[in-house]
């Protein structure tokens, strides 16, 4: 195991009714900015909850926050905080709002242009403004770090930026806000959480047993209870263990001190601002052809992955792996998240055009040996076809 600092802020407060802990959280004389999507918050009841723990502090709404948050709505956000001088953000909703919120929290006093946060993956923001999250769709893991994905529809990017000083301060995790998802969504957040175990964990043998047993838990969980969700989606003690491990996927727990891949997340980005997939469908294409190709260099975790994730003892190794990554494939794909590219009309040609992109983005060395260039994501993207 490497050595590792490890400081995880957000504190929680999980379970029914727990947007009433607003009240003790926010300081009575906060200037809030309350940012939220399209409206789901309103029908499900989950804005009036919030309206009501905040009571008379000084609150400004910003609704339109998109799925996959765009940069140029997100600024119209920061000019309300310049101008109305807000001093705390809200976010209320899933995680492209809660990454929204971190873009606005760094970007309001940052000096300079703020598209420079993502474009040069500034890691120090020392003014950015304080989070507090209420989170309604359980896939990130935003709401316990301190990582943000925004998208920029004007030019076809979409960029990360990680940094210590946007953690949420708090975040709510109340599963009952999450009954009104469609089953889309819930898939979506299922898949998202499996796959932020498997950039952790499929890499090479660390000798970190407890973040190995860590993430096996939590696959383990994410497979039993995903489609027992899907099915009962009122079920609460279902939906409560798909929230609490959708956040241990990518809290930083099973992180610490091991190698970490993250190329299924960044060819996948770029499948999202080419051709407008959703984020965790983006994952289900590429991760089974990555393991694929990568199967040498992933050797010992696959096969540990298949032993102790999967069951598979039998027969020889290569065919244990087969069958690993096979299983991985109808795994999503009995979440109803398809694995090929022409699933969602795309064509082969894609491969060529992400590997350019991420070239022209200086990622050129991806995964945790730095061994996937550009040749090797037209490969998997090819075999994805
Ligand atoms: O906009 P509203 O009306 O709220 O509707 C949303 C949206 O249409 C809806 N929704 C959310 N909660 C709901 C609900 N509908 C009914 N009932 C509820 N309780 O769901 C739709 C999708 O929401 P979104 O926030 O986009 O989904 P998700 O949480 O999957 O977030 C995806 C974004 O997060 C980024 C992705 O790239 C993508 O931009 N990621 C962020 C990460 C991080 N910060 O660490 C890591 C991830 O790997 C990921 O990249
Ligand atoms: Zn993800």
């Amino acid at each position: 195991m490497e050595n590792f600092t490890f400081h995880n802020p957000t504190r929680i407060h999980f379970g029914r009714g727990q947007i009433a802990s607003l009240r003790q959280e926010l300081p009575a004389d906060a200037r809030i900015l309350l940012l939220a999507g399209g409206g789901s918050i309103r029908q499900n009841g989950v804005y009036d909850q919030v309206v009501k723990a905040l009571g008379a502090r000084t609150v400004f709404e910003f609704f339109g926050v998109e799925a996959n948050p765009d940069f140029d709505t997100l600024m119209r956000a920061v000019e309300i905080c310049r101008r109305e001088q807000v001093s705390w953000i809200l976010p209320v909703g899933g995680g492209s709002v809660l990454d929204g919120a971190k873009f606005v929290a760094a970007a309001v006093h940052f000096p300079g242009d703020p598209w420079n946060i993502l474009a040069k993956r500034v890691r120090q923001l020392a003014h950015a403004l304080p989070i507090g999250a209420v989170l309604t769709l359980p896939a990130t893991g935003s709401e316990s770090n301190g990582a943000a994905v925004i998208s920029r529809r004007r030019t076809r990017e979409k960029l990360a930026f990680i940094s210590p000083d946007v953690y949420p301060r708090f975040s709510i995790l109340d599963p009952e806000t999450t009954f009104s998802l469609p089953p889309r969504q819930i898939a979506n957040g299922i898949g998202d959480a499996f796959t932020h175990v498997i950039e952790q964990y499929l890499t090479y043998p660390a000798d970190a047993a407890i973040q190995d047993r860590f993430a096996e838990g939590v696959m383990l969980t994410l497979m039993e209870v995903g489609p027992k969700t899907l099915a009962n989606p009122a079920d609460y003690d279902a939906r409560a263990n798909l929230v609490w491990a959708a956040t241990c996927a990518l809290n930083g727990w099973i992180g610490v001190g091991v190698p970490q891949d993250w190329a299924t997340h960044m060819i996948g980005h770029e499948l999202t601002a080419l051709h407008e997939i959703d984020h965790a469908r983006t994952l289900a294409i590429v991760l089974p052809s990555l393991l694929q190709v990568q199967r040498d260099a992933k050797r010992g975790k696959l096969l540990q992955y298949a032993e102790r994730v999967w069951g598979l003892r039998e027969g020889p190794p290569a065919t244990r792996i087969d069958a690993a990554i096979a299983k991985t494939r109808a795994f999503y794909e009995s979440l109803g998240l398809k694995t090929r590219l022409s699933d969602y009309n795309v064509g082969p040609d894609t491969a060529a055009e992400v590997a350019r992109r991420l070239k022209a983005r200086g990622m050129v060395k991806l995964g945790e040996r730095g061994d996937i260039t550009p040749e090797k994501v037209e490969e998997i993207l090819r075999a994805a076809a």
